[in-house]
């Protein structure tokens, strides 16, 4: 049981703001600042109380201790909001993010195999290679002296990276953007936030133009996706070694057999590398781009970041050459941690109860829906006055009570037995972008064209707003 507080509490007797029919607390909510306004609740109701998606009403925690306890308490006490596991898996992205129960586990266990770091280690080279076509579109900028759009910068590196490493695919979008699957998939996340929360399911029934241009888009990605899986099955066929032995998580896949000797289903196929592509490309990217943002904004860090990196490369290295030395950097890592919690590209989360169950003193029945809010918690100025600056050194030992609960509290991966499986690969790409840039680079600015402070939208994960980077090129180190 999530919670060993008597259940005094009933849903409806909690604080909340008030519905109205049908759109309940939704009205006049814009989806893509959705996570601000629901923060914005917790300082009028405290971190537990009631919104009415559409019709229903649901419980919103922005307890850390609660929320802990509830990601624990998966596949059997929670499951993903089923409206959103429908509106995945109709996009065809039934995969190991909508799975559940015994599917989940099944899925589970072939990915994460595909994301260890000792895989990792294997495909070290792939990133290497992204990472120097990186380093030629910096170099081009830093001559120009003109401004890079920073998110579409790191969204092309993160897709090159993750195709390379889950499917054996080498793709350049980094230099050759006309290759535009990142173009589509940027389209497929707001799409999917508005119908994961809109009270009427009106595309199961007519499709507005706004819904066939998604098509068009989704079309594309799955073009893409049965692309790399007919590549695959191909490499398979040549070598057929690759079934014992293989080299990445779509050959993992194809060669998965479950107790029975069955296949993954094609549909469960195509919804993995779709849930793939879709999970690491936009969260490691926005990362990073907060990440920048905070370290151009605290020279301090940087400059701390700067020398760390200078003082663990070769004085002839340019980046990281070898997967021991990328995974070090542990200032690089404080510097992530930090802009992670204030700036967690997964700022709610959604879930519905499989049993009657307690939270926080609330009694719930089955298939209630929960609203998880990340963020509250690990930012509390209750717990430290400095609760809401940037401050990486409190991610190191030894912690002061309040740094140690303030980092406790931030869960930007998730936590429990579904706690992202991508984790050592997105802290591998960032340390790997981060050391590279601050080995080459000046950071002449990380800011919007106007200067004013980037503002948090949410498609699916939370970006900031029209980034952009200046780099100059360092005078060579040594
Ligand atoms: C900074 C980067 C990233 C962040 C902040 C992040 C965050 C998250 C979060 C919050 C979840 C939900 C966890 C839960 O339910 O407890 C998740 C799940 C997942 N992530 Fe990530 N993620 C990142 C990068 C990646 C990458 C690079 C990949 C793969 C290439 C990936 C693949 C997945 C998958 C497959 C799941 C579903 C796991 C499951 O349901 O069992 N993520 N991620």
């Amino acid at each position: 049981m999530p919670t060993t507080a008597p259940a005094a509490r009933t849903l409806a007797s909690l604080p909340g703001p008030r519905p109205v029919p049908l759109l309940g607390n939704l009205a006049g909510v814009s989806m893509d600042s959705l996570h601000l306004h629901l923060e914005g609740l917790v300082r009028e109701y405290g971190p537990l109380y009631r919104f009415h998606l559409g019709p229903e009403p649901a419980l919103v925690v922005a307890r850390s201790d609660l929320n802990a306890e509830i990601l624990r308490d998966r596949p059997d006490g929670w499951s993903r909001l089923l409206s959103m596991q429908r509106v995945i898996n109709e996009i065809g992205g039934e995969g190991v993010f909508s799975a559940e129960g015994s599917d989940w586990r099944r899925q589970r266990k072939l990915v994460m195999s595909a994301f260890d770091p000792a895989h990792l280690k294997r495909y070290f080279p792939t990133l290497v290679r992204v990472t120097e076509q990186l380093r030629l579109c910096l170099d081009e900028a830093s001559r120009s002296g003109e401004p890079l759009d920073l998110q579409a910068l790191l969204t092309h590196y993160t897709v090159d990276v993750t195709a390379g490493l889950a499917f054996g695919i080498e793709m350049n979008t980094l230099r050759e953007p006309d290759q535009a699957l990142q173009g589509h998939l940027d389209k497929v996340f707001p799409m999917l936030m508005r119908r994961i929360f809109a009270p009427v399911p009106w595309w199961r029934y007519i499709r507005l133009p706004s819904d066939r241009e998604f098509d068009r888009h989704l079309a594309r990605v799955h073009e893409a996706g049965h692309r790399f899986i007919a590549a695959a099955r191909e490499r398979m066929a040549q070598d057929p070694a690759l079934h014992e032995q293989p080299r990445n998580l779509l050959e993992a896949l194809l060669a998965a057999r479950d107790e029975a000797g069955g296949a993954l289903a094609d549909r469960e196929l195509l919804g993995n590398v779709l849930t793939v592509l879709l999970a690491g490309e936009d969260t490691t990217a926005n990362t990073l781009g907060w990440t920048l943002h905070l370290l151009h904004a605290h020279r301090a860090e940087w400059d701390r970041l700067v020398a760390q990196v200078d003082a663990t490369l070769a004085p002839d290295q340019d980046m990281p050459r070898s997967f021991d030395i990328a995974r070090g950097f542990g200032a690089i890592e404080d510097c992530v941690n930090e802009a992670m919690r204030l700036k967690p590209v997964a700022p709610l989360a959604l879930f519905e109860a499989n049993r009657d169950v307690s939270v926080g003193g609330v009694a719930l029945g089955k298939g209630a829906k929960l609203i998880m809010l990340t963020r509250p918690g690990a930012v509390s100025t209750d717990v430290a006055d400095d609760a809401a600056q940037f401050r990486p050194q409190r991610w190191r030992a030894p912690a002061s009570e309040a740094d140690h609960t303030l980092t406790k509290a931030s869960m930007p991966f998730g936590a429990g037995p579904r706690l992202c499986p991508g984790r050592y690969l997105a802290m591998l790409e960032m340390k790997m972008v981060l050391a590279t840039i601050a080995r080459n680079y000046e950071l002449l600015s990380v800011s919007t064209a106007d200067g004013t402070p980037p503002q948090e939208r949410t498609a699916f994960t939370m970006f900031p707003v029209g980034l952009r980077i200046r780099v100059a090129m360092r005078p060579k180190a040594c």
